[in-house]
């Protein structure tokens, strides 16, 4: 019988994978010896690997494969006049409300949609109910579909989002606190309903530049890389004689003050994005999206994670700068969430610059004889949204046919921290000085690990754990020769091969290569 995970069954399976990565080495919970600050992590030294190649997989298929994309690295701080321009300063906010006990606070829409989530969940019980008593026989789409007690609940959800909506749309916070009233919600610390009223909050930080302090010296971090590539429009295009359409790419630091950040490196403080903006002729932005809404997808399915891993979120209500926008949903421990967004920006934020800065951004096409705005197709991930997506995915606890366990890290392999332990049999007879030899050789093109500690088996399981494609190991017979037994992370099968045939076997399994060619969509 199909096994529906239950939330908690969702919430230990994401408590195992961050226990996984603080015991070997990926993710740390930040200046951990003074008991941490919340939504803020370290990445360890199996952590800065793996987000490295992550970049680099990144940059390679959208910089280094694209010949009308080119990549920068602007500065974090801006000018705050260009976050006026963008819109941030006015209106990148949080509707927020504090509980009087517990003097917690609170989104107020993620209260909302807690309790919505709530009344789902009773939803999937009474679908589990039933598919517990009449087993094979139960037509789990009709249950759903005529079921009283599920219809009147997608009923009342349906009547609290487009309340919610409606009062998030249309800034009513006094509508929001009425619909928390009406709900009963409760805060999950003290269990009252003492709540103050709804209040904006925005989600930038500032600080201050130099020594002068008051409103003219307030700058901010930035909340999104996107701003830095508007800014350097005309500088990039005119220094790289660039013809539309064309792209600018950048992977760097971004901050929001989130309220709500939990979920382990899903919603963090600080965080880090990876963003291209491609500037096209007014007119033809549709025709952009659909090619990066496919190009994108097919980057995350050459990853060869499970079918279904994905699904597209098209965005009903958009934003008043947007002409059409699609999120791209990952199946993570918690359920589908938002991984990356795919946004038709029209020419709204090059616009707001022109007229802020009174610059113009102004592109002459020689095709049209024509001088326009370009119009921008925007793609926006979240660099530790991704790496959560490769480890959530990986994250493997087998049994094996002997009825022993093994926990595994199936890495796509040219992701995978490491490519290859060489390990010596024993820590004598010349073994480890042939290991280090081999190491030497293979160390200019693969990340390597030696390792010499505890019994080979359990030197295999270490590697296994760190995703680790291949363990060498040289023994006795290495040394008269020249062959080791190599072990692939995935079968756990072994092959004695010569030396000079492992430089091919590995890169055969790692190289990003075969990743880039996969995933090309024209
Ligand atoms: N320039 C467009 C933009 O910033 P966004 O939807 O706000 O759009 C883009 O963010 C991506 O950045 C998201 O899809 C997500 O992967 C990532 N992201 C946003 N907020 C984040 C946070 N607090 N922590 C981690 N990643 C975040």
């Amino acid at each position: 019988m199909l096994k529906i995970p239950t939330m908690s069954a969702q919430e230990d399976n994401l408590k195992d994978i961050i226990g996984h990565a603080k015991e070997y080495g990926f993710v740390f919970p930040s200046s951990e010896i003074y008991d941490g600050l919340s939504a803020t992590y370290d990445y360890g030294q199996l952590g800065a690997e793996l987000k490295n190649n992550i970049k680099t997989y990144w940059w390679k298929a959208m910089v280094h494969m694209h010949e009308n994309i080119v990549g920068i690295d602007a500065a974090i701080f801006m000018e705050p006049t260009t976050w006026k321009a963008s819109g941030h300063v006015d209106a990148f906010n949080d509707p927020l409300i504090d509980n009087k006990d517990s003097k917690k606070r609170y989104r107020a829409d993620v209260l909302i949609e807690d309790h919505i989530e709530k009344i789902n969940q009773k939803n999937e019980k009474d679908v589990a109910k039933g598919k517990k008593r009449f087993g094979d026989d139960f037509d789990e789409k009709q249950f759903r579909e005529t079921n009283p007690n599920i219809l009147r609940r997608l009923k009342e959800i349906k009547a609290i989002e487009s309340r919610m909506k409606d009062a998030l749309d249309n800034e009513k916070l006094d509508d929001l606190k009425a619909l928390i009233d009406e709900l009963g919600i409760v805060c999950p610390v003290s269990g009252s309903k003492n709540w103050t009223e709804v209040k904006q909050f925005n989600l930038m930080f500032a600080t201050e530049l130099g020594s002068v302090s008051g409103e003219s010296a307030k700058i901010y971090l930035r909340p999104e890389t996107a701003q830095g590539i508007f800014v350097n429009f005309l500088n990039v295009q005119k220094s790289g004689r660039l013809k539309i359409p064309f792209g600018i790419a950048q992977i760097g630091k971004a901050f929001r003050n989130e309220i709500v950040a939990r979920q382990f490196i899903f919603r963090m403080r600080e965080f880090e994005q990876m963003e291209m903006q491609f500037f096209v002729r007014p007119g033809e932005e549709m025709k952009w999206y659909e090619y990066w809404k496919d190009f994108r997808i097919n980057w995350h399915k050459a990853l060869g994670f499970e079918e279904g891993s994905y699904r597209f979120h098209d965005h009903i209500k958009l934003a008043h700068y947007a002409n059409a926008a699609a999120d791209i949903e990952f199946k993570f421990p918690m359920g589908f969430k938002e991984l990356e967004g795919i946004h038709s920006r029209t020419d709204f934020d090059l616009k707001q610059h022109e007229e802020y800065s009174g610059k113009k951004l102004r592109y002459f096409d020689p095709e049209i004889n024509e001088s326009y705005v370009p119009y921008v197709v925007e793609t926006s991930i979240g660099l530790d949204r991704m790496f959560l997506a490769v480890l959530s995915e990986s994250y493997k606890e087998e049994t094996l046919e002997d009825g022993s366990t093994r926990t595994v890290l199936s890495i796509p392999p040219a992701l995978a921290p490491y490519k290859v332990a060489v390990m010596p049999l024993t820590k004598k007879d010349g073994l480890p000085e042939k290991a280090r030899e081999i190491i030497d050789e293979l160390k200019i093109d693969f990340n390597c690990q030696y390792d010499e500690k505890d019994s080979i088996g359990k030197r295999y399981r270490r590697q296994d754990a760190i995703g680790t494609p291949y363990a060498v190991t040289v023994d006795h017979q290495t040394l008269e020769d020249n062959t080791v037994t190599i072990r692939d992370r995935d079968t756990m099968e072994q092959e004695r091969v010569a030396i000079s045939a492992l430089h091919k076997i590995i890169d055969n399994k790692v190289s990003m290569r075969k990743l880039l060619m996969k995933e090309k969509v024209v």
